[in-house]
């Protein structure tokens, strides 16, 4: 199977590296004969029965990200054979430069806040004002043209402007890192986890029902608006749309403006080429994901155009 992006891995015969502690189920990273990257292999998970779909979220998100140059993890769809069973998932390729180290946004609050708890309900100190604290010392990710002149919270901004785009409500904590290079000198990392976004875990007949409601019902209108920053403090009661929006009016710099000037120079056709570059989807997901991208992307310019100066609820 060809898609746009590629053939679908088959990753059995590459050498396991390690264990991934991280993240909520196992995983591991895998080596590439071909060049010795390291990619993390993250299956696909199945819930009553009914397979989900992280890895197509993982490889759509990575390009959209790309579409208005925000940093993000090159992700391949790929499968494995374990013991006699075909795997899939999806492989998102090291962002991590040999010799560097890596810390987790948990890491760093944990400096910054009394008492923090990446676990915590309420995300008590995961918030703007801690994350811009923990970010000061930070240069932008070394991939990302110093040209630009953006600060590493301005990057930042790029993954909740992209978050709120894809609709992924899973930017915890853990789910952003900072890398530190054999100097000391600390970047924001490209941003990784992207799985849980573009309704992953929905079946095709709530797909239908929220594309093809019923005349004087909302649609992906109303589905796209329940999209919470519910992993940052008092976040759930914010959309994604309105927390990305508040963080660039956060940004010191107008350094935001570059993303949603990207952003604004996006077209449907371009959504459409990169949901339709992966294979194997039905025909009502891509409708779906097209639908979100294109009403989130919509939102997000009217949110975040800095001409409004009283923001509203959308
Ligand atoms: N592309 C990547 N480069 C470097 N580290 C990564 C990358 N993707 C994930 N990780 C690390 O692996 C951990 C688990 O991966 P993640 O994609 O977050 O999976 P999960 O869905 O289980 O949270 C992350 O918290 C991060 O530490
Ligand atoms: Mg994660």
């Amino acid at each position: 199977m060809m898609g746009m992006h590629g053939a679908i891995v088959d990753a059995t015969h590459w050498r396991i590296v390690s264990n991934e502690p991280a993240g909520a189920d196992e995983k591991i990273w895998l080596e590439d004969p071909r060049d010795e990257r390291r990619w993390l292999f993250k299956p696909v998970l199945a819930k009553d029965g009914r397979r989900q779909g992280e890895d197509w979220a993982e490889k759509i998100s990575s390009e959209v990200a790309r579409l208005i140059g925000v940093p993000a993890a090159p992700v391949r769809l790929a499968i494995r054979w374990e013991h006699g069973t075909r795997v899939e998932g999806a492989l998102s390729g090291s962002v991590v430069p040999t010799g560097w180290e890596m810390h987790h946004g948990s890491v760093l609050l944990s400096e910054l806040v009394a008492d923090f708890d990446p676990m915590d309900r309420g995300r008590r100190g995961h918030n703007l004002e801690t994350i811009t604290q923990a970010l000061a010392g930070c240069s932008p990710p070394p991939d990302l043209s110093e040209s630009l002149g953006l600060t590493a919270f301005d990057v930042f901004c790029g993954y909740l402007i992209l978050d709120a785009w894809i609709a992924n409500q899973d930017r915890h904590s853990d789910n952003w890192s900072v890398l530190i290079d054999p100097q000391g000198q600390r970047y924001l990392m490209a941003s990784y986890d992207h799985a849980s976004c573009l309704g992953f875990n929905l079946d095709d007949r709530t797909r239908k029902r929220v594309l093809h409601e019923l005349e004087g019902h909302p649609g992906v209108r109303h589905w796209v608006k329940q999209g919470r920053a519910r992993r940052f403090e008092d976040g759930r009661t914010c959309s994604l749309v309105d927390f990305a929006a508040h963080a660039c009016r956060r940004a010191a710099s107008d350094g935001c403006r570059y993303w949603l000037a990207r952003l604004a120079a996006v077209t449907d056709a371009e959504e459409k080429r990169v949901v339709d570059s992966v294979d194997g989807l039905s025909h009502l997901t891509r409708t779906f994901c097209m639908a979100v991208l294109q009403a989130n992307r919509r939102r997000l310019l009217d949110a975040c155009d800095p001409s409004r100066e009283q923001p509203t609820e959308r």
